[in-house]
């Protein structure tokens, strides 16, 4: 998989994660022909509450990318004003369904209903989002196994794997440092990192001098949201930053609609990261098109695994 690595005139090898995502998919996709062929399709439910224009998109893409794998796939759409009892219910029935292994339900959900009860509410083995308790404490006691891993530290850890192998580095020894500390990236990285073997510090909005704590780091991977707050001479030379920050900013000029352009950015301020890493992820193009492929990925492993 060569080909997801191109060096940049900084001479940095910047990782292509629209390219691993696609080589993901085709594997996921030739696993669930076999599945296919032994009488087994896996199946994906999404779960919208709301309008929410971005969640839309998402669910849009899930849907998508499910059909191109030859997965069974569903899409629930409810209104805003669903009740808590009535998305348990559906969650409830879902879970009973046979045709279905894996089910997201979308986030974030409209506040008047708790959302980690309802991701409670989701089968572990269905948990394809890997946000369970159970999931997260498999993971925690170093059973992949068994577990469902979250799928942006998945997709992101695949990314690393990619870059540390292409650089001739491994990841056992080196320091890594997480910045951010959600239950959807930063705790489940640091995990994924402790497996193999890193030295782990998870850094957070009140770590004192976080500019010296990424300094000392072999492995930087960003997931705060906050648009570019990695400075590029925070960087050690040869790091390798996995910047898993997607923020939309003002841009330059106005679109054709006569509206102020935006942008997307990362975490980490790109053009000054590149000149001190060894290899970096790219804002857009880098983790964004790993968390759709990985958790097509999960929906395959959840197939198989009803199997047994
Ligand atoms: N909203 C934004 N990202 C995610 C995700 O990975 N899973 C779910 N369920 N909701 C999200």
């Amino acid at each position: 998989m060569a080909d997801i690595l191109v060096t940049s005139e900084s001479g940095a090898l910047i990782i292509d994660g629209k390219a691993a995502s696609a080589a993901v998919l085709d594997e996921v996709a030739k696993g669930a022909a076999e599945l296919i062929t032994s009488g087994i399709r896996p199946g994906l439910a999404v779960v919208l509450v709301g309008e929410d224009p971005a969640s839309q998109v998402y669910v849009k893409s899930k849907g998508k990318a499910a059909e191109t794998c030859g997965f069974h796939s569903v899409q629930h759409t409810l209104p805003v004003e669903t009740s808590q009892a009535d998305l348990i219910a559906l969650v409830q029935k879902l879970n009973a369904d046979p045709a279905i292994h894996g089910i997201l339900v979308q986030l974030p959900l409209p506040k008047h209903i708790d959302s980690q009860l309802v991701l409670e509410t989701i089968a572990p083995a269905k948990d394809v989002d890997g946000f369970h308790p159970v999931n997260a404490g498999l993971l925690a006691i170093g059973d992949r196994k068994r577990a469902l891993v979250p799928c942006t530290p998945a997709g992101s850890l695949i990314l690393l794997q990619k870059a540390m192998e292409a650089l001739g580095r491994p990841i056992a020894g080196c320091d890594a440092v997480v910045v951010g500390r959600s239950n959807i990236v930063g705790k489940p990285m640091a995990q994924l990192l402790l497996a193999e073997s890193a030295t782990v510090t998870i850094a957070h909005s009140r770590t004192q001098d976080l500019a010296s704590v990424v300094k000392r780091a072999d492995i930087v991977v960003a997931a705060v949201g906050i648009p570019e707050m990695i400075k590029g001479d925070w960087i050690k030379p040869g790091a390798v930053v996995i910047d898993v920050g997607i923020n939309r900013v003002a841009g330059e000029g106005l679109n054709a609609k006569g509206e102020p352009k935006t942008k997307l950015v990362g975490d980490v301020d790109f053009a000054g990261a590149e000149k001190h890493a060894a290899a970096i992820t790219p804002v857009p193009g880098g983790v964004g098109p790993m968390t759709i492929c990985m958790l097509m990925s999960n929906t395959l492993t959840a197939a198989r695994r009803s199997k047994g």
